[in-house]
């Protein structure tokens, strides 16, 4: 029978470590946490490449480990209510809201469960002919000859599709007045707030008041509420008024349908407001970085764009007559389009987990892990390991196709992982290839100068990068 202890040892309250246990290698260091803010690649890297994927630093104060491996990430993502805690500092909690997923593990499982089907399964299929056609008529503004600032051109249009699919409202409706009974009254009031919400989520100075950026993004996040709740009010008369609610047609809706079913249940008024806040946030900053940074690295590699070509061929044939519909089973037919989105969350994945803190100690690997401590798990770390992906360097789509298969759960972690697994993956897969086939049907792009990121908080492409776009001749 095998003896060895199993891979992830919780210790019991009280327990005494075995004394000749390691800890995870490297001294904290005072300037980590600047050092991490200031280019977070570069720390990831130099760190795992002299300690290995786990090390100890002080980034976000007290003593935070950075895991890259596999045993050590499952071990970060899976621990809520057994030996970890969410750790985020109180203003980021204040930000998330008390009906975000980061609150109340407890009610993690309900809320989860519950909220799933608006970005999955027959509801995400239901949105694909929409998103179709909002991503064609937003690319309809972009021409042949432009010169085109990616990150906030692509994030412009990303928030164009993704209102209508998470509110059920198109802002650019010419025919009614999407603005109606609402407390703002134009697009780029809505996006300014945003970007004063975000700011606040990583606001150094906890005060709430309005000269530090915490309290101007709490004071915005309350605007971004008041008009959420503008927007569930009006389509509650709506719906009262026409007796229909298809909860497959939006995330409110589905949130509106199960709160109509069941009263009482995960969907009270304020959570329903704090979910379309949250979801609008995430999936707009994290699905414009996606999107931007594949088309950087299509721009220069156009061997594979190429091989994206004959795909779409294959699913549609090489002369269509106009360009066909997308239907949910011809997305599921894009292998290489998919293996291309995934090889760019590799190498630029948008964002890193949050912090957990250890509420019990914990043996992974032969390594303690002392009760209090922070863990992260980067995909920084995760995604350069040779032991996870062959050449890790190297920009190669093929490691996700046929009998290579990297990118193994707790190896391959844009989404993160586990109890907290990103709830929009699919989604934002989905939104990506409708974004990809459109542009590859209508343009060739190159960069016009090497890219550069922004690496914190999240990373993305630079505003002022630009690609020159030309029209791709059928
Ligand atoms: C490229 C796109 C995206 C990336 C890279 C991404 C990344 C992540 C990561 C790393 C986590 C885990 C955080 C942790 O464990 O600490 C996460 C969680 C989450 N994501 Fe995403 N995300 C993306 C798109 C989306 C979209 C489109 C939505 C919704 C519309 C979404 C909703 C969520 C939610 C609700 C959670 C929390 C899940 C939980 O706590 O159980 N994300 N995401």
């Amino acid at each position: 029978m095998d003896q060895s202890p199993p891979p992830i040892q919780i210790l019991e309250p009280g327990q005494v470590p075995d004394p000749t246990l390691a800890l995870p290698p490297r001294q904290p260091q005072p300037w980590d946490t600047v050092a991490y803010i200031a280019d977070p690649d570069r720390f990831c890297r130099q760190n795992f490449h002299r300690h290995g994927p786990v090390f100890r630093t002080s980034v976000f104060g007290g003593t935070t480990v950075f895991v890259g491996s596999a045993i050590a990430n499952q071990m970060v993502f899976n621990g809520d209510l057994k030996y970890t805690e969410i750790a985020l500092p109180t203003t980021t909690m204040t930000m998330f809201g008390e009906h975000s997923l980061f609150q109340r593990p407890d009610l993690h499982g309900s809320r989860k469960t519950a909220l799933r089907p608006g970005f999955t399964g027959a509801n995400l299929d239901h949105y694909i002919p929409r998103l179709d056609t909002l991503i064609g008529q937003g690319l309809g503004t972009w021409q042949p000859g432009d010169r085109v600032p990616l990150f906030p051109a692509v994030a412009d249009l990303c928030f164009d599709a993704l209102v209508p699919l998470l509110l059920g409202i198109d802002l650019n409706d010419s025919q009614g007045d999407p603005w109606a009974g609402l407390s703002l009254s134009a697009k780029p009031q809505l996006c300014s707030l945003y970007q004063t919400f975000f700011d606040g989520f990583y606001g150094l100075v906890p005060w709430n008041v309005p000269w530090t950026s915490y309290g101007r993004g709490l004071q915005a996040r309350s605007q971004l509420l008041e008009f959420m709740a503008g927007i569930v009010a009006r389509r509650r008369q709506e719906t009262q008024t026409t007796q229909s609610l298809d909860p497959r047609n939006d995330f409110l809706a589905m949130m509106l349908a199960q709160q109509q079913a069941d009263p009482q249940g995960v969907f009270s008024d304020a959570l329903i407001q704090n979910q379309c806040l949250l979801q609008l946030w995430a999936s707009h900053y994290e699905i414009s970085g996606l999107v931007s940074s594949w088309m950087e690295q299509m721009g220069r590699h156009p061997a594979i764009v190429e091989r994206l070509l004959a795909e779409q061929a294959q699913v549609w044939g090489s002369a269509p007559d106009g360009d066909p519909a997308l239907s949910p089973s011809a997305l599921k037919q894009l292998p290489i389009l998919e293996s291309t989105l995934k090889e760019t969350l590799r190498v630029t994945p948008p964002s890193s987990t949050a912090t957990r803190r250890l509420t019990r100690d914990v043996v992974v690997a032969g390594l303690l892990f002392k009760q209090g401590w922070g863990l992260v798990a980067e995909p920084r770390i995760a995604h350069i390991m040779a032991e996870h992906f062959q050449d890790p360097d190297r920009f190669d789509p093929d490691r996700f196709l046929g009998d290579r298969n990297e990118g193994k759960p707790y190896t391959f972690i844009p989404f993160g992982g586990g109890v907290h697994a990103c709830l929009g993956a699919q989604m934002a897969l989905v939104v990506a290839k409708v974004f990809a086939i459109h542009l590859l049907r209508q343009f060739t792009w190159a960069g016009v100068e090497p890219p550069r990121y922004v690496q914190f908080p999240l990373k993305h492409l630079k505003a002022d990068y630009c690609i020159q776009l030309r029209s791709r001749s059928r």
